[in-house]
């Protein structure tokens, strides 16, 4: 079976950019590929954060893992931390790294401006540690939304680096992009993301969903009632497209070309599926809530099966590096 990895960062809960972009397909790949999930908290730390709150946003985001589909007994789920060879290996890699490729990574630019108080070394090496996360298991597919595609770049040039050094052979991992590669936030603008709060939770409740999805930003051409829209370029119709039938999502593809219906419309039929959708998630992940030990053990037993494997292939580096 092929090998999958990926990873994502103990924010709390799972966003509907996480969930469409990434995680259904982390679900479907269980099926017929030897998969790994990994809750990246050294890369977490990169940033500022409130040391207490850690351990909670990692519970959180492993459960609502699990309680999207995730199941434990399908794939490995584990925390980054857990299996210490991964900041091993990612000091290995940082020694074929050029700094040139860091400093054109746009996530790491990015990231500078929001906290310019805080550029620290980790964070400059943050697609190190990611492509050490990847490489530690020679996975050969990585299911990322786009935003990842550039760290994935590097990690196929470290490969091609620890070839020509070293004479030490790696699949090149290719980016497994979902049908919603870049879903945009409720301000139609930037991609949805949890630092810019343009999001929705797969925890929020009823109430939540119906005020934000109200007050998201649609077809910019649409300025009036009568004036006829664009599906294509609506972040409205893109969540359509997965929480709605095949039938809803042609009543409101031809309502919004002919201005049959308004934008308030699509959205009330759109807040209710994703509402109707989210419900069962809600209840699992309030039942995993009550017994966290569910939770826990799934992970500490991914991380034991994730180490073993890991601290074999790491020692063939070292060896293939003159190190033992
Ligand atoms: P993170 O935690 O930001 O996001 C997790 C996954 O969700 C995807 N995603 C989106 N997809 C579409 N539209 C959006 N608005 C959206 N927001 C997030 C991300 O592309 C990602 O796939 N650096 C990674 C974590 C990581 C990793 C890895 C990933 C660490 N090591 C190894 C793959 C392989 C990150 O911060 O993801």
């Amino acid at each position: 079976m092929e090998k999958v990895f990926s990873g994502i960062q103990p924010s709390g809960q799972l966003h509907l950019g996480n969930y469409l972009g990434a995680v259904k397909k982390w679900i479907e790949l269980t099926e017929d590929h030897d998969c790994i999930y990994c809750i990246v908290d050294y890369h977490a730390v990169t940033q500022d954060y409130k040391p207490k709150k850690m351990q909670k946003r990692i519970f959180e985001m492993a459960a609502s893992l699990m309680a999207c589909g995730l199941d434990p007994d399908r794939c490995r789920i584990f925390v980054q931390s857990h299996v210490p060879e991964h900041t091993e290996l990612a000091w290995i890699l940082n020694t074929v790294t050029p700094m040139g490729e860091l400093e054109r990574q746009v996530q790491y630019k990015s990231k500078s401006e929001s906290q310019s108080e805080n550029i620290n070394v980790g964070l400059f090496g943050y697609p190190v540690l990611q492509a050490a996360d990847i490489l530690l298991y020679r996975a050969q597919k990585v299911p990322v939304g786009e935003d990842q595609v550039q760290h994935l770049e590097l990690a196929r040039e470290i490969v091609r680096r620890l070839r020509n050094r070293f004479g030490y052979e790696l699949p090149e991992p290719q980016p497994l992009l979902s049908d919603v590669k870049r879903l945009k936030g409720l301000d139609g603008d930037d991609k949805m993301s949890k630092s810019l709060g343009n999001t929705i939770s797969v925890d929020a409740d009823a109430d939540t969903i119906t005020k934000k999805i109200k007050g998201a930003k649609t077809d910019p051409q649409r300025k009036k009632r009568k004036d006829p829209g664009d599906p294509k370029v609506c972040n409205i119709f893109t969540m359509h497209r997965f929480f709605s039938t095949e039938k809803e999502q042609r009543w409101a593809t031809e309502g919004c070309k002919s201005a049959d219906i308004g934008c308030g419309d699509c959205k009330k039929k759109l807040t209710e599926n994703i509402i109707t959708h989210l419900e069962p998630i809600q209840a699992t992940l309030g039942e995993l809530r009550k017994d966290p030990d569910r939770v826990w053990s799934a992970l500490a037993a991914g991380a034991l099966t994730c180490r073993r494997e890991a601290a074999a292939n790491l020692d063939e580096l070292r060896e293939a590096m003159g190190l033992r």
